[in-house]
């Protein structure tokens, strides 16, 4: 589609669905509100300055919207378009990995979204980052505010991408790290996850400018048994045995 004509129907879905209409008016706007197919364009972003929104987003609505919002407030003020139409709290949700259920990590699904919402390759683009959480000792982040403004924290590889086996890691390394039993229903671990936040959104925005202007292709991670997570870590086998 010619760029003009997308942004021109982009725009009309867009504005539609931001003015705030009730159910039938919604209904009655089919088809002229309707959005445009995905991808939708992107443009380079600023990783610290998605980092530092992410950081604080992630005390308003969560660690799955914060990045979400993060990135998404930058391409509704930058493209506009159809952005403009999704609701900034429409992934909290994904808090504490799906309501509490410590399932995927809500800064994952946040960014799994953006994913989708942006490049063809969704999915290995996805595995990329998948596999940069569960590998990479994180938090990397040092926020410029707050109550640990500052300040070296610890670090811990999750080798899950569960929020439960990715939090109960963190919390482990950060007892021994504090000298004092660090909970996960404490401060400290909160401040984890805003940190933990900020990182992975600012992480997103480099592998997405890497792959709109830098001619990054994502390699793909076959899985086995349809899980691409790390067996060992609740089955006691070898890989060996396992391929
Ligand atoms: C987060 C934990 C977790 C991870 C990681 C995981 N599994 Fe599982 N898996 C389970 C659970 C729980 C079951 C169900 C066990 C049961 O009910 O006996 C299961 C069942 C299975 C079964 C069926 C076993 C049977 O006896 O019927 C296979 C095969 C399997 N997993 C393979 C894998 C492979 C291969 C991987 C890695 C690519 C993997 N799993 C990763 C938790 C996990």
């Amino acid at each position: 589609m010619e760029r003009r004509k997308f942004l021109k129907d982009a725009l009309k879905a867009g504005v539609g669905m931001a003015v705030g209409l009730t159910i039938p008016e919604v209904a009655s706007a089919k088809g002229a509100g309707k959005a445009p197919p995905l991808p939708w364009p992107y443009v380079k972003l600023d990783p610290k300055k998605v980092a530092d929104k992410a950081y604080r987003g992630y005390y308003e609505h969560e660690c799955c919207d914060g990045v979400f919002a993060a990135i998404i407030t930058e391409l509704q003020e930058k493209v506009g378009g159809p952005y403009l139409g999704l609701p900034l709290t429409m992934m909290w949700y994904g808090g504490g990995g799906v309501a509490g259920w410590g399932t995927i990590c809500g800064t994952l699904n946040g960014a799994a979204l953006i994913f989708n919402l942006t490049c063809k390759d969704f999915k290995p683009m996805i595995d990329v980052l998948c596999e940069w959480y569960q590998t990479t000792p994180l938090p990397t982040y040092v926020p410029c505010e707050g109550p640990y403004c500052k300040k070296p924290f610890p670090k811990s590889v999750s080798h899950s991408p569960l929020c439960h086996v990715s939090v109960q890691r963190w919390c482990k390394i950060a007892t021994v790290y504090f000298g004092e039993t660090v909970p996960y229903n404490s401060k400290k671990r909160s401040e984890r996850c805003a940190r933990l936040t900020a990182t992975v959104a600012a992480k997103t925005v480099e592998l997405l400018n890497a792959y709109h202007f830098e001619g990054f292709r994502p390699k793909k991670i076959k899985g086995k048994q349809k899980t691409k997570m790390d067996c060992r870590l609740c089955h006691e086998v070898t890989m060996k045995e396992l391929s």
